[in-house]
């Protein structure tokens, strides 16, 4: 199978095909950060940061996929276990750029699983693994393959647990027998991996001097998108944020900011119909896109359906969570999810006052609207 650099997870996530033509990558996907986030990021992108904890790299290593790289003197196959040399760093040279990534064939009565441990939905895990085999007509395992992400600087196979697991029944003893063969060498395994942690990063003088500085004129790139349904235009240094340019240049400060890194979701902007984090995106990304911020979710100056409903279930306090909280549910609510789909989106979005009951009771009632008109 070839997945394109850019494609996005959220491409995979609604691809039904992919339940059979690859379920291990399709749960995996499920466990990439939030929702917001999963409609922008790409194959391409997962695989050039290498963070050691990411699900895609995991799988890659573990089926022994290969990874396309076009440079200026051409082409090269890279195969996933090459490819990441360590936390955040891979075989790229400076002039490639991913273009793709080949998975190999997968057997409908394939055995797998994924399985991913974080302190909170949408964080990055603290370790997962990913493991699959083939049976033979005996139901013994054949060809197990199994690797392990955020426990060393880069998704590695574990041979040793994989010998444990190769020809035998995968029951409950081979199973304790290859758990205790992967933790047997934590201690010295934690060792080796922390001699290839990346040294403290020191901070650049003259990056400091640049972020620190005014705009630089001629830096600035002008771009036009259209915002609340009317068209607008601004110059922006490449580096300027969706956030920062909404706020500051067109003063719609109803976009919050508050973690700056996609963690918190108050940031929440609607571009192109989907939820995304515009503290995460580039302005320059934004050129000719259709944007909606919390000022454009009423046409008119009354509150609409779901803001009615936020006010009636007191599904707000300080209120600087609301505009990411809007900006997801009206998002979210084009596609009737249900009660579990609506806390696991909005669980990417921090609330730290009012409480998710309350947020959503507010949505659940709103989606009666949703259903009688388009868009209120
Ligand atoms: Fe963008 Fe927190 S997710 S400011
Ligand atoms: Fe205060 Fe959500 S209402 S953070």
């Amino acid at each position: 199978m070839r997945l394109g650099a850019k494609v996005r997870w959220r491409d995979i996530e609604d691809d039904a095909r992919l339940q059979t033509a690859h379920p291990l990558l399709r749960a995996a996907v499920a466990h990439v950060a939030h929702y917001q986030i999963r409609n922008r990021g790409t194959v391409g992108g997962s695989l050039a940061h290498a963070d050691p904890a990411a699900e895609l790299p995991g799988v890659a290593v573990t089926c022994d996929a290969e990874i396309i790289v076009v440079g200026a003197v051409g082409a090269r196959t890279i195969p996933a276990a090459e490819f990441f040399t360590g936390s955040l760093t891979t075989v790229l040279r400076s002039d490639e750029l991913v273009t793709e990534l080949r998975l190999p064939f997968w057997p409908a009565d394939r055995r797998w699983a994924f399985r991913e441990f974080a302190r909170r939905q949408g964080d990055f895990a603290l370790a997962g693994v990913a493991l699959y085999y083939d049976e033979d007509a005996r139901g013994r395992a054949r060809d197990p393959h199994v690797a392990v992400i955020g426990a060393c600087s880069r998704p590695h196979r574990l041979p040793s647990v994989e010998t444990v697991l190769a020809g035998q029944v995968v029951d409950e003893p081979t199973l304790r027998a290859a758990a205790e063969k992967a933790g047997g060498g934590r201690s010295a395994g934690r060792s080796a991996c922390l001699r290839h942690l990346p040294p403290r990063p020191h901070l650049d003088p003259g990056r400091a001097r640049l972020a620190g500085g005014g705009a630089n004129r001629e830096r600035l790139m002008r771009i036009g998108f259209e915002i609340n349904g009317r068209p607008a235009e601004v110059e922006v240094e490449p580096r300027t944020s969706l956030a920062d340019c909404l706020r500051d240049q067109l003063r719609l400060t109803g976009t919050h900011i508050g973690c700056e890194h996609g963690v918190c979701g108050a940031c929440t902007v609607i571009v192109d119909a989907a939820a995304v984090r515009s503290c995460l995106m580039l302005a320059v990304q934004a050129e000719g896109s259709s944007i909606a911020t919390v000022e454009g979710l009423s046409r008119d100056d009354g509150l609409t359906p779901l803001q009615t409903a936020f006010k009636k279930h007191h599904a707000l306090q300080c209120g600087f969570c609301t505009p990411g909280m809007l900006t997801t549910a009206h998002a979210l609510l084009s596609e009737e999810p249900d009660a579990d789909r609506i806390r696991s989106v909005l669980s990417g979005n921090l609330c730290r006052c009012t409480g998710y009951i309350p947020i959503v009771e507010a949505v659940l009632e709103a989606r009666a609207a949703y259903r009688k008109a388009d868009k209120p």
